[in-house]
Order: C-alpha cells, then structure tokens, then sequence
C-alpha cells in the first residue's frame, strides 16, 4: 500500500512526524506499506519548517512543491497545480492529508479528482464560523474524504450529522499530542529563559497569528497594552510569527513587560509551554497542548473547533470581550483556575491506532 503524506504548514509537521514513524514500524515488521512526503512548501522559513523537520526527526521530503506564500486562491491555486503533476508521476493508494490549512484542502482536492482515496486526519473539527479560512478548508476536505480520523468523539457527530457513514469514521486521538508526549524528556529551555532570568511560573507565554487578531495595527496594539496592564508581575514571552510581525513592525515601542522573540523551534516553545503559568494564544493546537500539560490556556477567540479543551481541559475562550478578558486574567492571577482532564484517547499511541486501521481496511 502506497500512502503520499502532504504536510504544509508548521502545524501539520507535528501530526505526521508520529504518522511517519508508524509507518516505518509497521515496514520493519514486515507489513506492506510504504510512504511519499510531500512537502508544499506553504511554509519555507527555517523557524516555520525546516527547524521541524530536524527536531522531531521527520525524513526530508521526497518533494517540495515550493508554492511560497500568496493570497487564499494564489496558494491554493499553486499547490493544486503542483500537487497534481506530482501525483500523476507518483501514483498511490491513498492520499493523507491533516489539519486545515490550506494545503490540506488543496492536495485533497487534487487527489479525490484524480480518483484516488483521502485520508484526513484530524476530521470532523468545526467551529461554525465561516469567516475563519480553516474552517472553509476542514468543510471542503471532509466533503470528499473516504477515511476519517478524529480526536474526539464530538468531531465524529459532526461527520455523522453531515451524513459521513459510521464505518468511514475511526476516532483515534490527537497525534500532535502522540509527538509531545514523545518528546517531553528532550524539551529544551530556550535563550530568552536565561536572558531575562525567567523561573518557572513567572511568565505567560503568548502567540497571536490569526488575521482576526493581528491584521489591523490599532486592534493589536489595544489587545497587547490589554494583556499587559492585566500580568502583574508576570513577564509575556511572544514568539513572533512572521504574519504578526508585520503587523508589529508599524507599532512604537511595546509595554516593557512583552518580551519579543522570533519563532521558536518546537523543543524550545514547549519548554516555554510546559513551564509557563498560563499561555495567551489565538492557535488551535496550543489550545491542545496546554490542556494535555494542564496549563491554564486563555484562548483570544470568539469559538474554538477544539470545545474539549474548554469542556474537559484547561482552556478559556475570551474572544475580544474585555470584561470575560479581565475576569480570566483576574482568576489566573489570584490562582482560581479550573483543573482540566486530558482527553479520551490523547495518550501517545494514535498514529499506531492509525495505520493500524488503514492495514486492517486494507
Ligand atoms: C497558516 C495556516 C493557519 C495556521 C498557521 C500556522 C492557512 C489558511 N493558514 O497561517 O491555519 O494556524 O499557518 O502558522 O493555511 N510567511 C513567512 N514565512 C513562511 C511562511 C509565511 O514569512 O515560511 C509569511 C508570509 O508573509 C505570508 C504570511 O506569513 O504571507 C502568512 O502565511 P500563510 O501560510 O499564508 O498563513 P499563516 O498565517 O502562516
């Protein structure tokens, strides 16, 4: 069984890493599967991949497509050319795509027309907010998968609802959590920790990236001056992802207490994440994260696809409302912060159950 993996994106590169090496477990005893990376090149920047790749031991890519970035329909439009002269080259079983990035969408779409069967992981998310563009992309790529995998039983129901047969559905946990929990014991304390002689519960960690929240400079500006009136003693670690910097960059001077860095490799953010008092983001997987490490999470968005994380986890969603704002920075602060669960499922083995499944289907 031939099975090409697309990764795309930063956060698609801790989903297949686990992927992979199942694969290659299952080669070495014996089994009949083999696999193709494609690498779409939607991010390019070392501290955005490459530094990725190293870490979590990811094989280099068979191919990058090397699309670059662009408009929605520009990358989009990009991979899927690409993405088909590859896989009328390079023919296979099945094409496995994961998460929602515009990648994920692209390749699924180029390999349903071309007659060959999707997998996605990470199936069945929503947050019902169309004006999110992965929303857009988790809609289209279900609409024309064969074979989902989800990491919750909620993201079944919504498969199921949408009309997705029962045995097309497999849930099988997270397999970003399959990679933290594999490198838990290789976490690294990055520069800035010594830096700014940072101790362990005496900083948020905070990562903004989606244009909701980053796009216009005074929107920005009010949220950081926000966030830092409400740390107290507490510093604010903010690995910049290149979007928000742009944004940064037409902003004066920040509140002393936000201390700016580049993009982390994933060994280092971790680090900040696991040792962190609480995280501030807008990112779907750090709302994962956190709730696997119990770390209270206060989420800047209106909705999340991820509701475990608030149900059974560690994570507040605040969305812009300065009041539910102030009310979560005050509970952090005065440590009255719910104790959160770790998921059903969401330990360690899901790329196993994974291609597993795909050799039982098979
Ligand atoms: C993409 C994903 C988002 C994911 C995020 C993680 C989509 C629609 N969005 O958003 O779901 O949470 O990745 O980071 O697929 N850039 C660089 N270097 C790079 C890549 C991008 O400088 O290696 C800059 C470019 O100016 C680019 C901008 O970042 O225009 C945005 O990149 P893009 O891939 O379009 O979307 P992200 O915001 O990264």
């Amino acid at each position: 069984m031939k099975v090409t993996i697309i990764a795309g994106a930063r956060p698609n590169f801790m989903k297949i890493a686990p992927i992979i090496r199942a694969i290659e477990s299952a080669q070495e005893n014996g089994l009949d599967i083999s696999y193709r990376l494609v690498h779409t090149g939607q991010h390019y920047d070392r501290k955005l991949s490459g530094s990725f790749f190293e870490e979590l031991n990811i094989p280099d890519p068979h191919v990058n497509l090397e699309v670059g970035s662009g408009s929605h329909a520009q990358q989009t439009a990009q991979i899927m050319v690409k993405f088909e002269e590859e896989l009328i080259a390079n023919p296979c079983d099945y094409v496995l795509v994961v998460g929602d990035v515009n990648s994920t969408m692209a390749c699924a779409i180029v390999a349903k027309k071309l007659h060959i069967d999707v997998i996605h992981v990470e199936a069945g998310l929503r947050s019902f907010d169309l004006r999110m563009p992965e929303e857009i992309n988790r809609m289209v790529t279900d609409a024309i998968t064969d074979l989902f995998f989800t990491t919750t039983e909620q993201a079944g129901e919504h498969l199921k609802r949408a009309g997705i047969p029962e045995e097309k559905i497999h849930f099988v946990g997270n397999t970003m959590i399959d990679t933290l929990i594999a490198n838990l014991d290789k976490l690294r304390q990055p520069e800035v920790f010594s830096q700014h002689q940072l101790a362990p519960g005496d900083y948020w960690v905070m990562t903004l990236h989606r244009p909701s929240n980053v796009d216009e400079a005074h929107k920005l500006l009010a949220l950081l001056n926000l966030i830092s009136e409400n740390a107290g003693s507490k510093k604010i670690i903010f690995p910049v992802h290149p979007r928000t910097a742009k944004t940064l960059s037409e902003l004066g001077d920040l509140p002393d207490n936000i201390l700016i860095t580049d993009p982390l490799p994933y060994l280092e953010f971790m680090y900040l994440v696991k040792n962190a008092a609480a995280a501030i983001t807008d990112s779907g997987g750090i709302q994962e994260e956190t709730t696997y490490l119990g770390v209270p999470c206060i989420t800047l968005r209106e909705n999340t696809e991820r509701p475990e994380t608030v149900d059974v986890g560690s994570n507040v969603l605040c969305g812009f409302d300065p009041e539910k704002m102030k009310k979560a920075f005050d509970d952090l602060n005065s440590g009255n912060w719910k104790a959160g669960k770790i998921p059903e499922l969401w330990d360690g083995a899901t790329a196993e159950r994974i291609i597993d499944t795909l050799l039982k289907l098979s």
